[in-house]
C-alpha cells in the first residue's frame, strides 16, 4: 500500500492482525532491493502513533501534546503527528525549521529551550515562532533585543525524584528566583504568557507533576499581582513510552487531571491553556530496530571458565541507535527473529564499532549463526535522534508500517 501524505509519498506496509511483526520482518530481511541486505533497520508502527494519540486526548483531555522533536524527528512520524493536530517542541532552528517546513503553524511550535543561541532567536521571530521559555535574566535580555514580541514561558525546576539526566541542574529556576525573573521581565516590558516545567525522562513518580503543578500555582499568582494574566500552563515531558508501561502514564496522567482541577480551575484562572511536551511517550514503542549478526565468537577457551559462551557482533552499537544504553538508562533486550533452540547460553552482545566500550548487553539466548537477525522493541526514544556514523557505519533506515485495524483510521488523519 502507498498513501500520498502532503504531497509526500511515503510507502507504508500494511499488516493484518494475523501477520507476527517477526513474519513481516523475515519477509522485509529477504525482500529484494534494498541496496545492502544485511544493514539494520526499523520498522515504525505508524497506526500505533495514532492509537497512542487518541489514548492521550482521552486520558487528559484538557492537556494538549506538543511532541518533543528532539526525541526522534523521523519524518513519517512527524507528519502524522501534525496531521493528527500535536502541537511540537522544538529546541533549535533545524527543528523549527522541520516541524514548519512540513506545514505546521508556527502557533502550534513551542521553542523550548531557555538558553538559546541569539541566530536562532532571530529564525523563530522570523518564523513567527513567538512562544518561548526562560530561565534565567540573560535570556530576558536577548529577548528584548531580538525578539521583543515573544511570548515567554518562565521555566521553572521540577526533577521527579527519579528522572533521567536531571535536567534541575542545568535549566529551570526556583519559586524565589522566578519572582524576580518576573519582575525584570515586566521591567522590561516582555510579554511573559505563562510557566512551564519538565520533570525530567523516564519519570515513574506522578506526585512528581503534582509538586511542580504547585510552585507554577503561586507563579501564576505573583504573575497577576504584578500585573500578568498568564493564559499558558506547559506541563513538560517525562511520560512513559515503553510498550508495558500503559498503566503508568494512566496514573501519571489521573494525578495530573486532578491537580489541575484542583489549583487551576477555568475559575481561579480563566482562559488558562495546558499543553504538555511529551517525546518518548509517543516515538518509543513506535520503533522496534533489526540487526544483523555479523560476526560470532566462541569462548570456550575463556581462562576460568566465566563469562559468556558466545560473543556476538551486531550492526547496530552505542555509537548509534543504542547510545540510549548510555545516554538514557535503557537495556535493549535482545529478541531472534526466527524460530529458536530452547536451550539458552550465556552470551554477550557486541556493537559494530571498533571501540572497545560498544557493548550492548548481556544475555542468556539461544545458540546463532552469524547472518541471523535479532530485534529489539521500544527501541525508538533517544536512539536515532541521537546516533553518530562513527567508524562509517549509516543510521538504520525506517520502514512503515501499519496494522490493518488502523488503516481507516490512518488515512481519515493523512486525508483531512
Ligand atoms: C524541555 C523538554 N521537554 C520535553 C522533553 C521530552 O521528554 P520525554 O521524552 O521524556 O517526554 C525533554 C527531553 O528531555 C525536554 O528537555
Amino acid at each position: 500500500m502507498e498513501l500520498t501524505i502532503h504531497q509526500t509519498s511515503i510507502p507504508v506496509d500494511s499488516l493484518s492482525q494475523q501477520e507476527s511483526l517477526r513474519e513481516h520482518i523475515t519477509k522485509r530481511t529477504a525482500s529484494a532491493g534494498r541496496e545492502d541486505v544485511e544493514d539494520p533497520f526499523y520498522v515504525v508502527d505508524l497506526g500505533r502513533l495514532i492509537e497512542l494519540y487518541q489514548d492521550w486526548v482521552t486520558a487528559m483531555p484538557s492537556v494538549t501534546p506538543f511532541y518533543a522533536v528532539k526525541c526522534n524527528e523521523d519524518p513519517a512520524l512527524l507528519k502524522t503527528l501534525a496531521a493528527l493536530g500535536t502541537g511540537f517542541d522544538c529546541a533549535s532552528k533545524h527543528e523549527m525549521s522541520v516541524v514548519l517546513d512540513l506545514g505546521v503553524p508556527p502557533e502550534r511550535v513551542v521553542y523550548a529551550n531557555p538558553c538559546k543561541q541569539t541566530s536562532h532567536i532571530q529564525y523563530a521571530a522570523q518564523r513567527g515562532v513567538k512562544m518561548m521559555s526562560f530561565d534565567n535574566t540573560a535570556e530576558l535580555h536577548k529577548t528584548h533585543k531580538h525578539f521583543p514580541t515573544a511570548e515567554l514561558m518562565l521555566r521553572i525546576k521540577a526533577d521527579a525524584p527519579d528522572c533521567v539526566g536531571k535536567p534541575g541542574f542545568k535549566f529551570g529556576c526556583t519559586t524565589a528566583e522566578g519572582k524576580q525573573l518576573l519582575d525584570t521581565a515586566k521591567a522590561l516590558g516582555l510579554n511573559v504568557i505563562g510557566v512551564s516545567f519538565h520533570v525530567g525522562s523516564r519519570c515513574q513518580t506522578p506526585s512528581a507533576y503534582e509538586v511542580a503543578l504547585k510552585v507554577a500555582a503561586e507563579l501564576f499568582d505573583y504573575g497577576a499581582k504584578i500585573g500578568y494574566q498568564f493564559s499558558l500552563l506547559d506541563i513538560g515531558g517525562g511520560f512513559p513510552g515503553q510498550a508495558g508501561s500503559r498503566d503508568m502514564f494512566h496514573s501519571v496522567a489521573s494525578a495530573i487531571n486532578q491537580t489541575l482541577a484542583s489549583l487551576f480551575s477555568p475559575e481561579a484562572h480563566p482562559g488558562v491553556r495546558f499543553i504538555a511536551e511529551p517525546g518518548r511517550y509517543f516515538a518509543c514503542s513506535t520503533h522496534t530496530i533489526v540487526v544483523n549478526i555479523i560476526s560470532k565468537r566462541s569462548c570456550d577457551i575463556v581462562e576460568g571458565g566465566e563469562g559468556p559462551k558466545f560473543m556476538y557482533y551486531i550492526n547496530g552499537g552505542i555509537y548509534g541507535s543504542f547510545n540510549c544504553v548510555l545516554n538514557d538508562r535503557a537495556a535493549p533486550v535482545p529478541i531472534p527473529v526466527k524460530e529458536v533452540d530452547a536451550i539458552v547460553h550465556q552470551s554477550r552482545l557486541w556493537g559494530v564499532t571498533c571501540a572497545g566500550r560498544d557493548k550492548i548487553c548481556d544475555a542468556l539466548l539461544p545458540e546463532f549463526e552469524v547472518g541471523d537477525w535479532l530485534c529489539f522493541e521500544d527501541m525508538g526514544a533517544y536512539t536515532i535522534s541521537s546516533a553518530t556514523c562513527f567508524n562509517g557505519f549509516p543510521k538504520a533506515a525506517p520502514y512503515y508500517y501499519v496494522r490493518e485495524n488502523t488503516i481507516d483510521q490512518f488515512k481519515q488523519v493523512h486525508e483531512q
